[in-house]
């Protein structure tokens, strides 16, 4: 301890981390406080979205988000979702009505027990860890009787490691539909992140997502603006709010004339 003490009168940029951070522990709920949330936007008379926009208000980290992830999923007019990290079930409550919606399989996976956080009988959750659940995917499909392990819309919010990150990508891409697409929560991880409505959360500071999107993509991105590139035949669309949020469209370009 005292070792450490002594380490940070010497270095300066350790102090100035330290009042910064105690400062942003203060600040942000402070700041909060006399910021609100407006009331949210009137989102049209579908059930479904009425019941996310509700869910928002539990202020959770993904929370700002969810309208959009549900706008993604509804896009692709899902037959088969896989979600990657459950938690407490923010994702999979979204996810839970597109596939009511469509009849769309859904599948989540965590390496915690999730299994309580719906009781939706049509859901699937499995315990394990998703590399390693990955190799065993078109196994598990037909043992389940999903049609076809082609993946429609991919969510990807685990650990947000770069290694594993890295190894996610390599172990699930393969087995996205032509057509379909991934998602991926914290892609701008920062220790003070900007919500929407210019309110503020703590979060970490870390690079693990988008560095392992940016190598698997081939391409620099910024996650710190909102941006829409393309990648390859990738087609990329960021949110940086709330620790950002990346859609990831394949384009098959490739496969049409161009004009
Ligand atoms: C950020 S939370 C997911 C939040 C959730 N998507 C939501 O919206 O509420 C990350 C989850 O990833 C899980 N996780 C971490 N490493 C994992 C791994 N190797 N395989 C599967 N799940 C993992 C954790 O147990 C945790 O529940």
């Amino acid at each position: 301890m005292l070792r450490k003490l002594i380490k940070a009168v010497k270095n300066p940029q350790i102090i100035a981390n330290v009042i910064l951070w105690q400062g942003s522990l203060l600040g942000v709920p402070l700041y909060n406080r006399f910021h609100a949330r407006p009331p949210l936007p009137p989102c049209g008379n579908l059930p479904e979205l009425t019941e996310i926009y509700e869910r928002m208000k539990r202020d959770t980290d993904i929370s700002d988000h969810l309208p959009f992830l549900f706008a993604t999923a509804i896009r692709q007019q899902p037959r088969l979702m896989v979600e990657l990290g459950t938690r407490g079930g923010e994702s999979t409550f979204v996810l839970e009505r597109v596939a009511k919606l469509f009849g769309a399989a859904l599948v989540s996976v965590d390496i915690d027990d999730c299994r309580n956080v719906t009781n939706w009988e049509g859901w699937r959750f499995v315990q394990s860890d998703d590399v390693a659940f990955a190799g065993q995917f078109p196994a598990y499909c037909a043992s389940e009787g999903i049609p076809t392990p082609h993946i429609d819309l991919l969510f990807l919010d685990t650990s947000h490691l770069y290694d594993h990150t890295v190894q996610e990508l390599a172990a699930w891409m393969p087995l996205l539909a032509d057509k379909g697409c991934l998602v991926l929560h914290d892609t701008n991880q920062h220790r003070t992140v900007r919500r929407q409505e210019g309110r503020y959360m703590l979060s970490i500071e870390n690079p693990g997502v988008i560095t392992a999107l940016q190598e698997f993509l081939g391409c620099k991105l910024d996650s710190s603006q909102d941006f829409c590139a393309v990648c390859g035949d990738w087609l990329v669309t960021h949110r940086a709010l709330s620790n950002g949020f990346t859609v990831v469209q394949r384009l098959g370009l490739d496969s049409h004339q161009r004009r």
